[in-house]
């Protein structure tokens, strides 16, 4: 009688694993499927990397700071300062350092400019001044335009903003450069 239900139990656990085993295989035939689908994901995947790098080119498409300064205004690049740069620089003459380096006179001058202040290797092997275009890409997004820089800021994406904000700056110096 034992041995009967047990034989029972194993009949029903038999049944099970076939039953599982089937459903695996049905499974395995409907695979093939989304594995194909998944190869078109790659597919996008790389579609979508390609088009991540498009940031670049679409800067490059926006209107060029040599534009944008002629429309620029310094007082709202003043309040822009304040409100996003203030916490890390001040750009009066003569002003302090903070966690960045006091920026006066910095457009136009060469990148790491302030003798004295502890810049990353990034920037003071970064070489070249601060051109007009050079210092909107940086202000678009730090990291990209000097990967390894210690300015921890997310960038302005806001073309205008950023125009304006080159203008202030431009205004912090003794003789401003010439407009490009
Ligand atoms: C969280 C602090 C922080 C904020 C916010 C910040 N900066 Fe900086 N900034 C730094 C540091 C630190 C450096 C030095 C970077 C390095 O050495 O890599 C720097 C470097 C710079 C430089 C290069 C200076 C030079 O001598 O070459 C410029 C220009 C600059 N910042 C402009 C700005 C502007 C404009 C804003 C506001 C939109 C801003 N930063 C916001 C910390 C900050």
């Amino acid at each position: 009688m034992n041995m009967l239900e047990a034989n029972k139990i194993a009949g029903a656990f038999l049944m099970s694993l076939l039953i599982i085993l089937v459903i695996g295989h049905i499974g395995d035939f409907l695979v093939p499927a989304p594995k194909v689908e998944r190869g078109h994901d790659a597919a996008a995947g790389h579609g979508g990397a390609k088009s991540a790098g498009a940031p670049a080119p679409a800067a490059a498409q926006a209107t060029p700071i040599a534009d944008r300064l002629k429309v620029a205004v310094s007082g709202e690049g003043e309040k822009i300062f304040g409100k996003k740069c203030a916490s890390c620089h001040t750009a009066n003459d003569g002003g302090a350092n903070k966690i960045g380096p006091n920026l006066y006179d910095v457009v136009g001058g060469p990148k790491a400019h302030l003798p004295g202040f502890s810049y990353s290797d990034a920037m003071k092997k970064a070489g070249g001044n601060w051109a007009y275009d050079t210092l909107d890409a940086f202000l678009e997004n730090p990291k990209a335009a000097i990967p390894g820089t210690k300015m921890t800021f997310a960038g302005i994406k806001d073309a205008k903003e950023r125009a304006n904000l080159v203008a202030y700056l431009r205004g912090q110096s003794a003789a401003p450069k010439p407009l490009p």
